[in-house]
């Protein structure tokens, strides 16, 4: 089969005959044969076994008929690697035994060493580089919301913790920030040099703060990593996460390719914020597939037609897929998006 490089001609803007779709979170529990593999594996038994981490990554791409695959591994696996022990617990999420609280706790932070502790992470990319007919996409976490699993110990919803450091101890937060932003991008940096062809910041909790705290506290970091990364050639993707409507303005000028949207806000309405310079990925509601066929078809269009408006679009969910998700459901709306585009593409 020949190369399907839709998804990065429409992160560049260019031209395709129906629109690229793919799924955060596609690699998961909504499919049983995955839970079947996470009978016998945790997540990060999976991931330091590159031929398995290689093929959870391929089965999206085989059922779904997705058109880019997204490396099967979790934000915080680089974490290990400056020196935080962690957990991904089940129906919890990722948990953090010593949390960092103190000054002594940020300095004690050591440089990521990407090929001695994550090098099962390496080859798992170069084993997708050889198999895969679709682009591989590879992520980080983005500095925030990585700080807001290694100061809260586990996942939060008020972020009373790392808001309490933000705002009380801004130098000591800054100097978190940038030692999480300085991982991120030799990671990334290590990704695209072993075959990775996109990657994907991923900001999930970002949203959290006003547009002014996120310039104050956030940008600037998430500016330095770009910045460190703009020479290397692939599309680059900055998600703010969820309800980042209001965050849009603020990344007007970031080098960065695409910006992921949530649902909350239309497509039309994020490239006004974002000044017309960006593609553009989202933004179904992800419980839209909990929905009869009819009203998902419904939904979809109405984003299709959206983002057809103006060069550069992706169709994806505003957030990450959920494990009561039907495999079905997901398939039906995969090849609905490249019909109804493939058809308003032609017209
Ligand atoms: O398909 C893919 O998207 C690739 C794999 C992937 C995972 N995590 C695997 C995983 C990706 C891209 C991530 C990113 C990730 N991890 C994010 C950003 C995306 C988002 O949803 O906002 C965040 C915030 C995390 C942290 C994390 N890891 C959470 C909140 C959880 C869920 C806990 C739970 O059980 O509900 C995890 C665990 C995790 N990471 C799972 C998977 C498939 C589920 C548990 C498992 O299968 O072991």
């Amino acid at each position: 089969m020949s190369y399907n490089d839709s998804f990065i001609r429409a992160c560049y803007k260019q031209s395709t005959d129906r629109l690229p779709v793919w799924y955060m979170r596609q690699a998961g529990r909504y499919d049983p044969d995955y839970q079947k593999i996470k009978e016998n594996y945790t997540l990060l038994e999976i991931c330091r076994q590159p031929e398995l981490a290689a093929e959870v990554t391929m089965m999206p791409v085989r059922k779904l008929g997705v058109d880019a695959a997204i490396l099967y591994s979790d934000i915080m696996n680089p974490v290990a690697s400056i020196g935080i022990d962690f957990d991904i617990v089940k129906n919890i999420g990722p948990v953090i035994d010593n949390p960092i609280r103190t000054a002594a706790d940020v300095e004690r932070l050591r440089p990521i060493q990407v090929e001695e502790d994550l090098g099962h992470v390496l080859e798992t990319i170069r084993i997708l580089d050889r198999e895969l007919d679709v682009p591989l996409i590879t992520f980080a976490g983005a500095p925030f919301t990585i700080a807001s699993y290694l100061i809260e110990g586990r996942p939060s919803k008020s972020y009373i913790r790392t808001k309490t450091m933000m705002y009380s101890e801004p130098q000591l937060w800054h100097s978190l920030m940038r030692k999480l932003g300085d991982m991120v991008a030799t990671y990334l940096r290590k990704h695209i040099e072993n075959g990775g062809k996109a990657f994907q910041l991923f900001d999930s909790w970002v949203g959290a703060l006003s547009a002014t705290d996120f310039r104050t506290y956030v940008l600037p970091t998430i500016q330095y990593i770009f910045d460190q990364l703009k020479d290397l050639n692939v599309p680059k993707i900055y998600f703010p996460g969820v309800s980042s409507g209001e965050l849009l303005p603020e990344l007007n000028g970031l080098p960065v390719d695409v910006i992921g949207l949530d649902w909350r806000v239309s497509i039309p309405e994020a490239r006004r914020r974002l000044g017309g310079n960006y593609a553009v990925q989202g933004n179904l509601d992800p419980y839209v597939l909990t929905a009869p066929s009819s009203v998902i078809h419904e939904q979809a269009r109405r984003i299709i037609d959206e983002g057809l408006q103006e060069p550069g679009y992706i169709f994806n969910l505003g957030h990450g897929l959920f494990p009561e998700a039907s495999i079905d459901k997901l398939k039906e709306l995969t090849d609905y998006v490249h019909e109804y585009s493939a058809s308003v593409l032609r017209s």
